[in-house]
């Protein structure tokens, strides 16, 4: 028995939770994901629209989400029958048990790419690209079949080795350290990017928007699916760890920690890489292989680059494990408690069925033309979790949290209580999110605007 009077694993330390869901919210969506939708968006524009989002939509629904979880101590799904037993709430928590698997399964896949670049680094084979031709490099390698598919495979396992450890030696622990890090070396990389001529053009890309772009639904859509894939949210993954918190922890300054710190991170990562997108000629609106095609140029201009990479790459490799752990954790909470696996038996099959699961996003990129609706298999995966189930997850958990319940609970069990911003947060998940969410989907859809 714990201090909740159940048998769950805990987190150690408030500090420990806030940095294990800074762990999950900081990955491959900050640099690698943020900086391809950015680019391909119009960069200043979507910077407004995207920072509007998380901060009047996105931070109030990871309110949601460890009110709920903090509450219930329970997974994504038992959460919900637990809060509103027999309601059909809980539908919401099986779409998020299912965005895991998806989302995981490419994830693990662009993870293994970045595992494969440190690697590259630090056998100096990343040094040595003929004629520095990065982007032959890195095309060359993801349309092998085999190769990036034992990256993945070494990902997973890697990611299956912390989850099987649990919640406070494994998760929590791993944490603590690698995210200060990762921190200290964007803001040098940062500062480096921008003595290397492209500043003026990249910092203008980036900040000065072109509002004519704000007439593109797409632009709104791109926006709200990338805050949420950012930040965490829409599958329950924030109410898994808010599950593991003992109830005297408080929640809304974790929440506000996670959603600024994670809007810091993907900033940075923009003013890493788009002065050096523009210095070396290169197009932002390049797509998923912007990291990986631009950076070592910039690696290569760099005294000690060769160092800098697999620092760089190291880091995010870091990044992404402590996502994907979350990820992974999402469903082997609820395996756990639904079938009564124990936790290593949950891991094992889940993971194992995450790595199957992935394969096709691999070869998909030019070993075998996997496509789905013109899409890569991988974009595909990206785009109908990104831009479809985390959305349509978080409108559901925020109007269970501003219709399901009542006002008065919820605003006692987010510890907000009877203060302005606790009623601004209720007024947010209750009118704001969710309209805002549908209007975008709608219009998005073409039925209006
Ligand atoms: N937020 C992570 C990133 O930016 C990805 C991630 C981890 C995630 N867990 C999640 C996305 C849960 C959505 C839901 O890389």
């Amino acid at each position: 028995m714990n201090e909740n009077g159940n048998n769950r694993e805990q987190w150690g330390s408030r500090v420990g939770f806030i940095l294990a869901c800074l762990g999950s919210a900081v990955g491959l969506g900050n640099i690698w994901r943020f900086s391809t939708t950015a680019g391909e968006n119009g960069g200043g524009a979507f910077l407004v629209v995207y920072l509007l989002i998380v901060l009047l939509i996105g931070i109030p629904v990871v309110m949601a989400e460890f009110t709920i979880g903090r509450k219930a101590q329970s997974d994504a799904v038992g959460a919900f029958q637990k809060l509103a037993p027999g309601k059909p709430w809980f539908i919401a928590g099986f779409m998020g048990v299912a965005s895991s698997f998806i989302i995981l399964s490419f994830y693990a896949v662009v993870a293994g790419w970045v595992m494969k670049y440190f690697f590259g680094y630090i056998t100096g084979a990343l040094v040595n690209v003929p004629e520095n031709d990065f982007t032959g490099y890195f095309v060359n390698f993801i349309g092998k079949p085999v190769e990036p598919v034992l990256w993945q495979f070494i990902f997973m396992a890697m990611t299956i080795g912390i989850v099987v450890v649990g919640v406070q030696k494994g998760i929590e622990a791993s944490n603590k350290f690698l995210m200060p890090m990762l921190g200290i070396l964007l803001v040098v990389l940062a500062i480096y990017s921008l003595t290397l001529g492209g500043a003026k053009e990249g910092l203008t890309f980036l900040f000065s928007p072109d509002w004519s772009k704000l007439s593109d639904p797409q632009l709104y859509l791109e926006a709200l699916g990338q805050a949420f894939f950012s930040l965490s949210l829409g599958m329950g993954a924030l109410i898994t760890y808010g599950g593991y918190l003992k109830q005297e922890n408080k929640l809304p300054t974790a929440a506000l920690s996670v959603g600024v710190l994670d809007t810091f991170v993907a900033v940075l990562a923009g003013i890493l890489i788009f002065p050096a997108v523009f210095a070396f000629g290169l197009d932002p609106a390049g797509g998923a292989g912007l990291v990986f095609m631009t950076l070592p140029n910039v690696f290569d201009q760099m005294a000690f680059g060769g160092l800098v990479g697999a620092a760089f790459f190291f880091l995010l490799f870091a990044a992404a494990l402590s996502s994907s752990v979350s990820l992974l954790e999402v469903a082997v909470a609820y395996f756990m408690r639904k079938f009564d696996w124990n936790r290593k038996k949950a891991v094992l099959i889940i993971g194992s069925i995450i790595f199957v699961l992935g394969i096709p996003s691999s070869i998909s990129q030019g070993a075998v033309p996997i496509t789905v609706m013109d899409r890569d298999f991988l974009t595909f995966m990206d785009e109908l979790s990104g831009n479809i189930l985390l959305p349509l997850g978080g409108l559901f958990i925020a109007l269970f949290m501003g219709w399901g319940v009542k006002k008065a609970d919820a605003l006692r069990d987010s510890d907000f209580g009877n203060t302005v911003i606790g009623h601004l947060w209720f007024w947010s998940v209750r009118v704001l999110a969710p309209v805002a969410i549908l209007l975008i989907f709608l219009n998005k859809i073409g039925i209006i605007g």
